[in-house]
């Protein structure tokens, strides 16, 4: 899917980035790509509906769904999320398509900027070692390495099948700078 995709344009004036409604996540299956997360995404929503964690969607006019990365609040693993001052990213991922045309770091931008606003001091992820490119933006953007991670994680497919992942990955983190408002906002409680 990745390799035969023939490039789109993408007018990034146009893309709309908002957090995904119930009725959105069949589109996060794209078009049967992926299927087989239904659970995972079904999952994924009961924590938004919970408020500890944000599915955001990037979208194009006349083409729909281009683009997607969750972020969780809070979770088992502090070092990743703690519903306070640390948000784990992931999931995130562009359209094979309409990818090295800006709309990833369109995505970074606004979720970075919305974690600021709510008083998150640090954003953390894990990357495959196996993608480069991934970190090299990544590390553009600010995010640096703090520990390696075996990455291995569990999930029911779409027909109750538990399937075990194990994908070695680096951990990273990346330190927001406040803005005085948010800075402000957190002062007095906001
Ligand atoms: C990583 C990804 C979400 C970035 O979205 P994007 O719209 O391509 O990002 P931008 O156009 O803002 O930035 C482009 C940069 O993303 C990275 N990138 C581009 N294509 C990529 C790919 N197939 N896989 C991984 N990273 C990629 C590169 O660093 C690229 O810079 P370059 O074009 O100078 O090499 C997107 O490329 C993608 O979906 N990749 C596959 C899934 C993935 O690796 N997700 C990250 C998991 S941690």
């Amino acid at each position: 899917m990745d390799t035969f995709a023939k490039p789109q344009t993408a007018r990034l004036e146009q893309l709309i980035l908002r957090p995904a409604l119930e009725a959105d996540l069949p589109d996060l299956e794209w078009g049967g790509a992926y299927l087989h997360f239904r659970r995972v995404f079904r999952h994924t929503f009961e924590l938004v509906l919970a408020g500890r964690a944000v599915i955001w969607l990037a979208l194009l006019p006349a083409v729909g769904l281009v683009g997607q990365l969750f972020i969780q609040y809070s979770c088992d693993r502090r070092e990743l999320a703690d519903g306070k001052e640390r948000a784990y990213l992931y999931s995130f991922r562009v359209k094979p398509e309409f990818r090295s045309q800006g709309i990833g770091s369109a995505m970074l931008d606004r979720v970075e900027a919305d974690l600021r606003s709510r008083g998150y001091r640090i954003v953390t992820l894990t990357v495959a070692r196996d993608n480069p490119r991934a970190r090299a933006l990544y590390e553009r953007r600010g995010y640096r390495i703090v520990a390696a991670d075996p990455g291995r994680w569990r999930y029911p497919d779409h027909l109750g099948v538990w399937h075990e992942v194990e994908e070695p990955a680096w951990r990273m983190e990346k330190v927001l700078e406040q803005t005085e408002i948010s800075a402000t906002s957190r002062a007095a409680g906001g």
